[in-house]
């Protein structure tokens, strides 16, 4: 037969309610930081992603990261992004208007990755923003200012 004692399931609920409410702080400790995740998987971009281009990643001439020289596979040598996004919005004369860190990431997946740029306000360039935002923390902002 299929009857239940009624007196069951009350206990087996204040167990379940008691047990809930022990793990709650620990589900709470355990959750990724949502910053230190978009940080990260900016990085995995950074490092891994070709956005559909020429095999190039932004690694391949940002080296260590971003916070190494630049360096071209023709062996010339360029900034690094240490301080990229304290000195943006700054002029481009190549582009004859001021431009924002997200324009110069589009420009570089376009241009030096041959790929197909990421929107802005798309999550990609959210973590790809929050990436090289967090290699510039601490420094001034410095805007106009030179690459270092
Ligand atoms: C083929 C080499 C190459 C690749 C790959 C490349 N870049 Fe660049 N990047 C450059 C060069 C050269 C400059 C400096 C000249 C310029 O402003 O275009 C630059 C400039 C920048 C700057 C501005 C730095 C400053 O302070 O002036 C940022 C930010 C940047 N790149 C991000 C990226 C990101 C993000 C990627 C990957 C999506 C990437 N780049 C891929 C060559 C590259």
């Amino acid at each position: 037969m299929n009857v239940r004692k009624p007196s069951a399931g009350f206990p087996r609920l204040i167990l379940g309610i008691v047990v809930c409410a022990l793990m709650a702080p620990i589900a709470w400790a355990k959750a990724p930081d949502p910053l230190q995740a978009a940080i990260r998987h900016g990085h995995h971009l950074f490092a891994t992603g070709t956005f559909g281009g020429n095999g190039l990643t932004c690694q391949s001439c940002h080296t260590d990261g971003g916070m190494g020289p630049g360096r071209m596979a023709n062996g010339h040598v360029f900034p690094s992004l240490a301080n990229a996004a304290a000195i943006f919005p700054r002029f481009s004369p190549r582009a004859g208007r001021v431009v924002t860190l997200e324009d110069q990431v589009r420009a570089c997946i376009a241009g030096a990755l041959g790929g197909k740029p990421v929107k802005s306000g798309s999550l990609d360039m959210t973590d790809l923003v929050s990436y090289l935002t967090s290699l510039s923390s601490g420094k001034p902002i410095d805007m106009g200012g030179k690459p270092k």
